[in-house]
């Protein structure tokens, strides 16, 4: 049974191993940064946990530094991930509607993310389809500037597709 709650310095060392394929596994000291962020209320940091291990985790961030959720108050979630191991039963899932329930309980009235667009990215794009994201309808962006036909930009962690959902 799969327990969702608030990341605390007690997880630091289990969310360690928590094992989010390529580009995803963080030190320590990402850890740590992010519990500065919570503490001073930039974000929401929950952790999936079977028997006491994360296995999975996400966050909201309450100001977007995406300029198009920024102006209009749109909270982002944020570095979502699952170990490899328990990918495909339902621990993003879980943890995406615990995250729009704290949107929901601040009074927002729409949600977003930004996914990015080669393969690495492909379940989560499917993922967020499935539980009612759509595009914002403002195309790609390049670290958070839009993307202008025939930029030569590389296809990597930067280039993202932004998306909403009603709560
Ligand atoms: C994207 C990611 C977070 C999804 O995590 P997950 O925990 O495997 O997601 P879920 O299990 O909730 O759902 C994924 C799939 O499993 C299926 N599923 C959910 N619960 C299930 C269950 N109990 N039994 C079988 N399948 C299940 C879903 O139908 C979904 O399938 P679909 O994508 O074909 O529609 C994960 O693949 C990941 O960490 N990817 C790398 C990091 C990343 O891309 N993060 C997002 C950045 S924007």
């Amino acid at each position: 049974m799969m327990d969702i709650a608030e990341l605390a310095p007690t997880h630091v060392t289990s969310i360690i191993g928590c094992d989010g394929g390529n580009g995803w596994n963080r030190h320590e000291r990402h850890w740590l940064d992010v519990i500065g962020q919570v503490e001073a209320g930039l974000r929401t940091t929950l952790v999936a946990e079977l028997r006491g291990v994360v296995v999975g985790y996400g966050s909201l961030l309450w100001r977007s530094s995406y300029p198009g959720f920024a102006a209009n108050g749109i909270p982002e979630i944020h570095d979502l991930a699952t170990d490899v191991a328990h990918r495909g039963t339902g621990i993003a899932t879980g943890l995406i509607g615990a995250l729009e329930q704290l949107a929901r309980q601040r009074g927002h009235t729409t949600i977003g993310l930004g996914v990015g667009l080669y393969a690495d990215y492909g379940a989560a794009q499917r993922l967020y389809v499935r539980l009612g994201y759509g595009p914002d309808g403002k195309g790609v962006t390049y670290r958070q500037q839009p993307v202008v036909p025939g930029a030569p930009l590389p296809v990597d962690d930067d280039l993202l597709l932004w998306l909403t959902k009603q709560l």
